[in-house]
């Protein structure tokens, strides 16, 4: 690992949460950490490609070699900043855990108890970023991630299928792996098989994730 095998590309990376908020105070996240990302990006950078890294509400440091870093809170701005870092880019790596879905109104003031009452929320369904950007016949090769607690394969394998990617690293989601923790494994899906990265650190994962990309990328686009 070393090798400037990325440079002269452009490499977009989203990592963290989003937050999608239900009042002044409130919102609604997930458990990413950001990890995961931040390795990627750090990975990237470290084999020469110029990373733009697209951060959720998450309190980590920039890696180095990072060329530019926008943070971000929402899906929808998520969206907005990946597809303007798109424009151009290379590779996308979609690490980011992304809700899927945020109250269909934001309250101007802090909500109220009701009196005993059950509190709705409504909920309305995201944008979906990385389908928005495969959508697009001029695109950057594209990289999801699966984060799934059970039958991760099968949802993998259909992702890649749906959303039109060009690869998938999937991941199982707890026993001290994936989410808000130090370690991962992954294995990468696309259309040339299944690849096994068994538990390492992210920063080692992230490393052979990107090794292996590179690897693709070039096979497909020289
Ligand atoms: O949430 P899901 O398991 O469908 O995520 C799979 C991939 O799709 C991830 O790479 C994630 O970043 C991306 N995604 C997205 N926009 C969404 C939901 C997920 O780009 N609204």
């Amino acid at each position: 690992f070393g090798a400037q095998v990325l440079r002269g590309l452009k490499v977009v990376v989203s990592a963290g949460p989003t937050y999608e908020d239900i009042d002044p105070v409130r919102f609604i996240g997930n458990r990413s950490s950001g990890r995961m990302g931040f390795a990627v990006a750090e990975a990237a950078a470290q084999v020469g490609a110029e990373v733009t890294l697209v951060a959720g509400p998450v309190s980590m440091a920039t890696p180095p070699g990072i060329a530019r870093r926008v943070d971000v809170r929402s899906a929808a701005q998520m969206r907005d900043a990946v597809m303007a870092a798109s424009n151009g880019a290379d590779i996308y790596i979609a690490a980011a855990a992304v809700g899927d879905y945020r109250p269909a109104e934001v309250a101007g003031h802090k909500l109220k108890k009701q009196d005993g009452a059950p509190l709705e929320l409504r909920l309305t369904e995201n944008p979906d970023i990385l389908a928005t950007l495969a959508a697009q016949t001029v695109r950057p090769f594209l990289v999801g991630f699966a984060a799934e607690t059970h039958d991760v394969e099968r949802y993998a394998q259909d992702k890649l299928k749906r959303k039109g990617l060009d690869m998938i690293a999937a991941n199982q989601v707890g026993g001290g792996l994936g989410f808000e923790a130090a370690d991962n494994a992954l294995t990468l899906y696309g259309p040339e098989g299944a690849i096994d990265l068994p538990r390492a650190s992210k920063t080692e994962l992230a490393r052979q994730l990107v090794a292996r990309v590179a690897e693709r990328y070039r096979a497909v686009r020289g």
